[in-house]
């Protein structure tokens, strides 16, 4: 596909060659209310090339630049476009292309799937949580006794950008789901409403901490991280395949991770002070996540899948906690420098 592949000396070059990679020109597209006619063939085609030679180089020769590069144009997709497939031309080949290329590497170069009885299923699900569990959450009790604050905003930035957009890819899930597996999502996008809605609740743990989050602001500030992105990206694309079953293993994992992250951080941030409203968002979720760990652990026991869609959730849940790890390591990395 790649006729000069990009190394990292010539990356940025290559970028300044590549008007269709561009990302304030690609912000501009995504604004648009309508989407506009007039993309000639040529300028089809030559977006078609840059958008081609950025994925083989983000996923297939990973050369980190093109892939952060890549998880960026992808993010900026997802967060002005709700989430959903954008219709643009510039917008609609630079996501088909990035996504298949990164959705391939995630599911198919980096694993292979195999079909998986209930009792197997069960246990690489669980067996995924814990390894997180134990290997990369041990960092947030360490943030929290840190007595520089910069070490939470770092986390609360990058833990933002993976938090983003939730309730559409929930929906997104919904539209694909078989009916039998219908009202675990539904009943687990309902309670996102119950008591204080939780968007305002991260809202609120961000203020406390001082982070004024945008997408455009996440494009500028190197605090935020491609890994972080990636994780988003991720979650999103599982959702947007017509197999739902790669979407609910990636959304187990996401639950059964979540409410041991919260314990840690309602421990920590209470221990260090903070006000109680101010992270209500974890205390909130140390108990009803790991509700909703069960709940899609039971809806997927009793569904009656095959081993074959078994081995797909497996599939969905150990791309995403590995994609998670990376967004985990890259962010110990610079606390670590910071
Ligand atoms: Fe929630
Ligand atoms: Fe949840």
């Amino acid at each position: 596909m790649i006729r000069n592949p990009i190394s990292g000396r010539n990356f940025e070059e290559f970028i300044r060659a590549s008007s269709a990679l561009d990302l304030k020109n690609l912000e501009t597209s995504l604004l648009q209310p309508l989407p506009v006619l007039g993309f000639t063939a040529q300028s089809a085609s030559e977006a078609l090339e840059q958008a081609q030679q950025l994925a083989e180089a983000a996923y297939l020769e990973k050369n980190p630049d093109a892939e952060s590069h890549a998880e960026k144009i992808l993010y900026l997709i997802h967060s002005l476009n709700h989430f959903a497939p954008p219709l643009q031309e510039l917008p609609a080949i630079l996501w088909g292309t990035l996504s298949r290329a990164k959705v391939v590497d995630a599911m198919e170069k980096q694993q292979s799937i195999q079909p998986a009885s209930r009792e197997m299923t069960k246990s690489i699900l669980e067996g995924l949580v814990l390894e997180a569990e134990e290997k990369d959450h041990p960092i947030l009790d360490e943030i929290c006794s840190l007595p520089d604050p910069k070490g939470i905003s770092i986390y609360a930035k990058n833990w933002i950008i993976t938090a983003q957009g939730f309730i559409n890819q929930l929906a997104s899930l919904f539209q694909r789901s078989p009916r039998n597996l219908k009202k675990v999502v539904r009943e687990n996008m309902e309670d996102e409403f119950k008591g204080t809605e939780h968007a305002v609740l991260r809202d609120r743990f961000l203020q406390s901490v001082g982070v004024h989050y945008s997408p455009q602001e996440a494009l500028k500030d190197p605090e935020y991280l491609s890994e972080s992105m990636s994780v988003l990206n991720l979650r999103t694309l599982l959702t947007t395949l017509s197999n739902p079953y790669f979407a609910f293993g990636s959304f187990y994992s996401i639950e059964g991770v979540f409410y041991q992250v919260s314990r840690r951080l309602t421990q920590g941030l209470r221990k260090r002070g903070l006000p109680e409203d101010s992270f209500e968002m974890f205390t909130v979720h140390s108990e009803v996540d790991e509700d909703h760990a069960s709940e899609w652990l039971e809806g997927i026991d009793k569904a009656n899948l095959t081993d074959a869609e078994r081995g797909c959730v497996v599939a969905g849940a150990r791309a995403q906690m590995r994609t998670r790890h990376r967004h985990y390591e890259a962010m110990k990395a610079l606390i670590q420098r910071s």
